[in-house]
């Protein structure tokens, strides 16, 4: 018998031990996952200060780097669950978006350990993996509600109108919100992963610079960031071109408002309109502190419940993958060993 014909006989368990492996773009994680929301561990090894002084992500360096540190990573969730390889009942992986020989590494590792250990391999979408992060932070938490995407390649926001069932209401033109972070911190000086960077020097400035309202005249939930960041670039060099003094916590303040305020008043214009009571969020772009911030605040004024999961599991991690994994699994959504990593999956 094949093997997906053996794997798909076996009874679905509502307990079931789910091991999941990221390896998408620089963070080699693992994480184990009991039920719903047991997070037994989470384990994430990153190859990020390598690529500083590139400026950005080498795939190549990538793709070495996971390879390194993949059984490592493994290992240590196991023995962090105190879960033993006979215990796991699946294995959940991302097999798409991200960088081919990236993803193919992690990809290799699961079907390698799903064939071995003689249980499913479940594929996980990364972005579908940032949105089921949320129920890690919140385990009676039921869709529908509004989900507000924003990470490195993502903005979009999203009516969730059940564990898989999806409604785009809107999303990025152009640029994602944390590719605007990334670009924006570059004109600054300041060094890779721009998010972070642009967050800590905003904290000593003022929201004192005026840039342009973003589709102004245009009420719905799409968005653009290719204006707000050439806007940012521009209000530089004039400044240079005429020797004034940049103030750089200023200039970040002042796109951090402007590249946040949007986000947090379309999520919250979307669960009035669709008559939801709660909005979530998920990516990379939601560990910021200010995004946190003004969204709890507005939903707040408004009488609609945030719930944010916490920074650790908004940027990329394995568990939000074993939370995705786990939905997967219910449905018997199970891949053969032909599974191949996908550099960009359709929503998702
Ligand atoms: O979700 P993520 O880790 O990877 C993708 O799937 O893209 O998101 C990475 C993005 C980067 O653009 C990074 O600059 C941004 O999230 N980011 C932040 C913060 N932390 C990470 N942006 C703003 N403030 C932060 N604190
Ligand atoms: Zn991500």
């Amino acid at each position: 018998m094949s093997y997906i014909d053996d794997i798909k006989k076996r009874p679905i368990k509502e307990d079931a031990i789910i091991l999941a492996i990221e390896s998408s773009c620089d963070e080699t994680a693992c994480a184990i996952l009991r039920g719903r929301t047991e997070l037994l561990s989470s384990e994430i090894e990153s190859s990020m200060t390598e690529h500083i002084k590139f400026g950005g992500v080498v795939p190549e360096i990538a793709s070495r780097a996971h390879t390194a540190a993949i059984s490592i990573v493994v290992e240590r969730a196991l023995k962090n669950a105190n879960v033993q390889l006979n215990q796991i009942d699946a294995v959940a992986v991302t097999y798409g978006s991200g960088l081919l020989g990236a993803l193919l590494v992690g990809v290799s590792y699961a079907k390698a350990l799903a064939y071995a250990l003689k249980v499913p391999l479940i594929p996980v979408s990364h972005i579908r993996g940032h949105l089921a992060a949320i129920y890690l932070a919140d385990d009676k938490l039921q869709p529908p509600f509004i989900s507000l995407l924003a990470s490195g390649g993502h903005t979009a926001i999203i009516d969730v109108k059940s564990y898989s069932e999806f409604e785009i209401l809107g999303g990025t033109l152009d640029d994602a919100v944390g590719e605007a972070f990334d670009k924006v911190a570059r004109v600054l000086g300041l060094s890779y992963p721009g998010g972070p960077n642009v967050e800590r020097l905003a904290l000593e400035g003022a929201n004192s610079i005026e840039l342009p309202k973003m589709l102004k005249g245009k009420e719905g939930y799409d968005f653009s960031y290719s204006g707000l960041k050439t806007a940012v670039i521009n209000y530089v060099h004039n400044c240079e071109q005429k020797a004034i003094e940049v103030n750089k916590a200023d200039v970040a303040r002042s796109f951090q408002h402007a590249a946040v305020e949007v986000l947090v008043k379309k999520s919250v214009k979307a669960a009035i309109e669709r008559g939801r009571t709660v909005v979530t969020a998920g990516g990379g772009v939601v560990a910021n502190g200010y995004l946190r911030f003004l969204l709890e605040k507005t939903c707040e004024k408004k009488g609609i419940r945030a719930v944010l999961p916490p920074k650790k599991l908004c940027t990329d991690n394995a568990a939000m993958i074993a939370a995705e994994g786990y939905i997967q699994y219910l449905k018997g959504n199970f891949a053969d060993l032909d599974l191949n990593a996908v550099a960009r999956v359709k929503f998702e």
